[in-house]
């Protein structure tokens, strides 16, 4: 099957960058928030990102005013569904948000597209089962930014075929990504060994080893890390970053993920890392 229309749900660090490389894959894109303000926020975020390509001559301007205009904004889910033939899902990290959407995408889009979830550690058998197309529900793991980064991981379900499998897989290299298949497990592949490091780095910073710069620096050096943990998971968002560790915690009940108490009293301060403007490190505007 030949994808020409391609749903982003959720415009956020994730969202925004998913639908810029589908763009330039040349689909059609829909790029779905919860209001006007947030999916324009999105394309915008995508604009100033290729003006820096124009700018340092890896673009011409015709090429990014080509992608640009494949994206769609949209706040009404009917709009941005209706005729996609491939989905992605990437709103928060939470069970309740992706069953829900699931279940109204499910109801809007064509019987045969496919509905894919950017989770970073939920279950896709669990997002399955919210819908009546459960075969064609699959995990589309995108790594941050999404623009940079080659990996996809594409996670089977008990439930999703061969055929979806295919499709993604095809769909992934179509964007330029190095596709990885898995079987659904908690936390995947990435996930379930960085999440529990991350989380590591944050009880060594709680328990006085070191200052947050000296931890990544260290691993950074020591290990030849583009960048340290710390900062990675501020880069990431530390409510997402938390969540996959609740989520590995929950999933496997072993202690070994218990969560840093520092990291839950940060997320609950409100100081979500680079995103906000503060997590671990303090970020200018
Ligand atoms: N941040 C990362 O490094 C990273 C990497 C890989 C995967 N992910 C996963 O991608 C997903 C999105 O994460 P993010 O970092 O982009 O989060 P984010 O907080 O930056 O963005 C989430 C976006 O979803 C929107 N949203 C809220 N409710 C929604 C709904 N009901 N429908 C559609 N959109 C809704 C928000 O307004 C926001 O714009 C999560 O599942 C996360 O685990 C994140």
């Amino acid at each position: 099957m030949a994808l020409k229309q391609v749903c982003v749900c959720g415009a956020g660090i994730m969202g925004h960058g998913i639908a810029q490389v589908a763009a330039m894959a040349g689909l059609k894109v829909s790029l779905y928030d919860v209001s006007d303000e947030f999916a324009k926020k999105g394309v915008d975020r995508i604009a100033k990102q290729l003006n820096g390509q124009v700018e340092k001559g890896k673009m011409s301007a015709e090429e990014r005013d080509a992608v640009v205009s494949r994206i769609t904004p949209r706040s009404d889910l009917a709009q941005a569904a209706g005729g996609a033939d491939f989905v992605i899902e990437a709103a928060p990290e939470k069970m309740e948000v992706k069953l829900d959407l699931f279940a109204r995408l499910d109801q809007l889009c064509e019987p045969e597209t496919v509905l894919a979830s950017n989770t970073t550690a939920l279950s896709i058998a669990e997002m399955s089962a919210a819908t009546k197309r459960p075969d064609k529900v699959v995990g589309m793991h995108f790594f941050n930014p999404a623009q940079v980064m080659k990996l996809v991981e594409v996670i089977k379900s008990p439930n999703t075929s061969d055929e979806t499998v295919a499709i993604t897989v095809d769909l992934a290299k179509a964007m330029g990504k190095t596709p990885v298949t898995l079987n659904e497990f908690p936390g995947f592949i990435v996930t379930r060994i960085l999440a529990p490091m991350i989380n590591e780095a944050f009880y060594a910073l709680m328990e006085g080893v070191a200052t947050a710069e000296d931890i990544d620096t260290a691993m950074k050096l020591g290990t030849n890390f583009p960048m340290g943990p710390l900062q990675l998971a501020d880069f990431m968002g530390l409510d997402t970053t938390l969540a996959a560790i609740r989520t590995l915690n929950r999933e496997f009940a072993d202690s070994k993920y218990r969560p840093c108490p520092l990291l839950v009293n940060l997320v609950r301060a409100g100081k979500l890392g680079a995103k906000t403007g503060e997590g671990v490190y303090k970020y200018g505007k």
